[in-house]
């Protein structure tokens, strides 16, 4: 027996619990992880809490990121006691995930776990700074440089946001931070961002051209953000698109595209070919300053995972939460 988190629907209801599962419960699958960490992340947030329909079949085990142990293998790519890491590929939501001490997966889901990171920097960074760097390297595919003008990061107190602003910074470019929560400025300064603005003035319907403001944005909260966010990019420029923590529609209007040609990158992170994730991880070993991490993240047991979910989707968690299932 090892010790996981289930999630079940049924007449009693939707519950997250944690609990004994046996290793004949195991979905199919040619690895066997031992999982050492595993991370909080919105969608982790959504599924624990019910708020969003992400879980697809019940029971589900949450946990979208792993990284652990093989402890038995028919794929011939992964042997007995490589460490391995896992994001996304529907792990979580229609796959049992990483809040557990035990995972059986799909070897072609996996990827070595580079050597530049340990286990638990690896769930520090996690799926959002792998998606923050996938964000970045669209934009330089559209030919950003630091000399360009400033470069906007939306959602910035959250994963996904913290990790843009990390690696935007330490490339050399100018980051204007939009968050919600200014009494977090110097975190967000410690990170990197040269700016703050009040994330209220980028949430309410816009105008489809605003003044020309940003060279390239980063956006993690759609909906008219996202609309107003496109409005202000300065001619030619780009927004990699990535998340929904403000809703998942997109009130915006095609006079950006047509009138000043600007691009907007999308960015998917859990069906990613396994050669854009390694470039993705390859990055983060040489562009993103390692220091940075305790500031980013905190660690937990997975003994407080269910009571922690409830304050990610109040947007009360700063950063990354980075979870030792082995507690
Ligand atoms: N495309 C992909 O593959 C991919 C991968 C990872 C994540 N995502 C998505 O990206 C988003 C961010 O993920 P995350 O892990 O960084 O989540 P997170 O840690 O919960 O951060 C989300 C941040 O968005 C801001 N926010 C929350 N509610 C908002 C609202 N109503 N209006 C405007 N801003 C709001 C908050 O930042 P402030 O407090 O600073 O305002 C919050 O910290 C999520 O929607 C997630 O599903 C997508």
């Amino acid at each position: 027996m090892f010790k996981g988190i289930l999630i079940e629907k049924d007449d009693a209801g939707y519950r997250a619990t944690l609990t004994d599962i046996s290793e004949e419960q195991l979905p199919p699958g040619n690895v066997t992880v031992r999982v050492s960490y595993s991370t909080l992340n919105y969608k982790d947030g959504l599924a624990l809490t019910g708020n969003g329909p992400v879980v697809r079949t019940f029971p589900m085990v949450p946990g979208v990121d792993l990284v652990g142990t093989v402890e038995q293998s028919s794929d011939a790519e992964f042997q007995i006691g490589d460490q391995v890491l896992l994001n996304g590929w529907g792990v979580g939501e229609g796959h049992w995930g990483g809040l557990a001490e035990k995972a059986r997966l799909e070897g072609k889901w996996l990827i070595q776990l580079p050597k530049a990171f340990t286990p638990a920097q690896a769930m520090a960074i996690g799926t959002a700074g792998y998606t923050a760097m996938l964000a970045v390297i669209a934009l330089e595919k559209n030919g950003l440089r630091p000399d360009m003008g400033d470069v906007l990061v939306t959602g910035a107190n959250g994963g996904v946001g913290s990790f843009a602003i990390a690696i935007l910074a330490r490339l050399g470019y100018r980051v204007v931070a939009s968050t919600g929560r200014m009494a977090e400025s110097a975190y967000l300064k410690q990170l990197g961002a040269a700016d703050i603005i009040d994330r209220a003035t980028l949430s309410e319907p816009g105008r489809p051209l605003a003044k020309e403001r940003w060279a390239a944005a980063i956006d993690s909260v759609g909906s008219h953000t996202l609309a107003n966010v496109c409005a202000s990019i300065r001619y030619r420029g780009t927004v990699a698109a990535c998340g929904l923590a403000q809703g998942m529609e997109f009130p915006g209007s095609v006079a950006p595209f047509i009138l000043r040609g600007i691009t907007l990158a999308g960015i998917d992170s859990v069906s990613r070919p396994r050669a854009d994730r390694l470039q993705a991880w390859a990055r983060l070993a040489t562009d993103l300053d390692l220091s940075m991490l305790p500031l980013i993240s905190r660690e937990i047991g997975l003994s407080e995972v269910i009571a922690i979910a409830p304050q990610l989707m109040a947007g009360k968690i700063r950063g990354r939460v980075v979870v030792d299932v082995n507690r």
